[in-house]
């Protein structure tokens, strides 16, 4: 066994998890928060206390929009930002007020397995349309549309989850058109925007524009501070067209319950006024690049049959182990005898309606594929979960 690995909720001790998807304990800035909570306390504007206002705090959706501007993640403005408790309520909110039970979700083949499952609690019908290498293909999902409506188009457009891959413009420019023409919402999550750690276009860009820059009324961008501060905050918010954004602040559970996290909202702006969220994100990005390639280079060099491709930004790279089924149980027990977790890749497999409209078997090309998360453990702590990879793959294959 290596070296002990502490992780939390419990879990063994000496397992090296490489499945979860949220920033390691060293990467959650607890100065940082409490440095802001303590400007924020010191002189308490009784007003932070009260119900918030719908869309958000004027003045923090302008700061977020200049912080946005900033970090050359485009340019919006505050009528187009809407203040939610993090995307996950984001999309649960769009899906509450844009879709009814019943009504087709369209995702491409592999996508975050959560939003998959949000769908199936607002009872919608998940479909996934084919891609190739560049992301869901346009012509795909004009066919779908045209054999049926759709209410949404869920995309993970920047460093995706699972595959870290990021749409190329065209291709984004292209998918928003096809749903433009059919008149479907796209939902666009975006949590993993602001990590670039490397140039993910020819112009050299390391933070894609959101989708709802592109000028269509048809997108909805969802963003939140989980991934480039901390999740426990519940933060994030919603980049789309005013009328829309009215819509979300009419809506029930907004006129019972106020603006979202009044309160943490005033944190955070107070971090972007300090420029401590600024400085916070530049380290937390080159921490991203140095896990990352700690993780390539492990890879590479203990398992030099495994496919995959390095990325510029986000959380993941999505692994092809050749000849391992990864969700099958002799793989499972062989990954907890060495001490690793990987998150298997038919986890983030969504069905492709067959002929007659029901769901085609999940596809056995997913069965290969992992997911591996370089943002939770050290660089040092992500060499040890490959080692333990590669011993248990090579016993797998005897
Ligand atoms: C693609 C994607 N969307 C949303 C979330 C959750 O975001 P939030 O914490 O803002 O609800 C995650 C977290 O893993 C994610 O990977």
């Amino acid at each position: 066994m290596g070296p002990t690995i502490t992780t939390q909720h419990g879990r063994d001790s000496r397992t090296v998890d490489l499945a979860r998807g949220d920033p390691g304990a060293d990467l959650l800035p607890a100065a940082l928060v409490r440095a802001a909570a303590d400007r924020v306390t010191a002189a308490l504007d009784p007003d932070l206390l009260q119900y918030g206002h719908e869309p958000g705090d004027a003045g923090f959706r302008a700061a977020l929009t200049a912080f946005l501007e900033g970090e050359g993640a485009g340019a919006s403005a505050p009528a187009r930002l809407f203040v939610t408790a993090g995307a996950s309520l984001a999309l649960h909110l769009i899906c509450a007020l844009f879709a009814s039970p019943g009504e087709r979700v369209l995702v491409a083949r592999s996508t975050y397995h959560l939003a998959l499952a949000q769908f199936r609690d607002q009872r919608l019908r998940v479909e996934a349309i084919e891609g190739d290498a560049d992301g869901m293909l346009p012509e795909a999902l004009d066919e779908a549309l045209r054999a049926a409506p759709a209410a949404l188009l869920y995309l993970v457009p920047a460093f995706a989850n699972p595959t870290g891959t990021t749409l190329p413009r065209a291709r984004q420019e292209a998918l928003v058109a096809v749903a433009a023409r059919h008149g479907v919402r796209v939902a666009a999550d975006e949590v993993y925007r602001l990590t670039g750690f490397a140039p993910v276009d020819a112009d050299g860009a390391r933070v894609p524009r959101s989708l709802a820059a592109l000028g269509s009324e048809q997108v909805l961008s969802l963003n939140s501070v989980s991934k480039i501060l901390s999740p426990g905050l519940r933060l994030g918010w919603i980049e789309g067209p005013a009328a829309d954004l009215r819509r979300l602040g009419s809506s029930g559970v907004l006129r019972s319950g106020g603006g979202m996290n009044p309160f943490t909202a005033a944190l955070v702006g107070e971090a972007i006024a300090s420029g401590a969220l600024r400085a916070h994100l530049a380290r937390l990005r080159e921490a991203l690049r140095e896990r990352h390639d700690a993780l390539v280079a492990a890879l590479r060099a203990d398992l030099p049959d495994a496919q995959f491709e390095p990325v510029a930004g986000g959380y993941f790279l999505w692994l092809r182990l050749p000849g391992v089924d990864v969700s099958a149980e002799p793989t499972r027990a062989a990954l907890r005898r060495h001490g690793v977790r990987i998150a298997p890749g038919t986890l983030f497999a969504a069905d492709v309606a067959d002929a007659a409209g029901g769901a085609a078997p999940t596809a056995p090309r997913q069965r290969e594929w992992a997911r591996l998360c370089f943002a939770h453990g050290t660089s040092a702590t992500l060499r040890d979960g490959v080692a333990r990879l590669a011993a248990a793959v090579y016993e797998l294959r005897g």
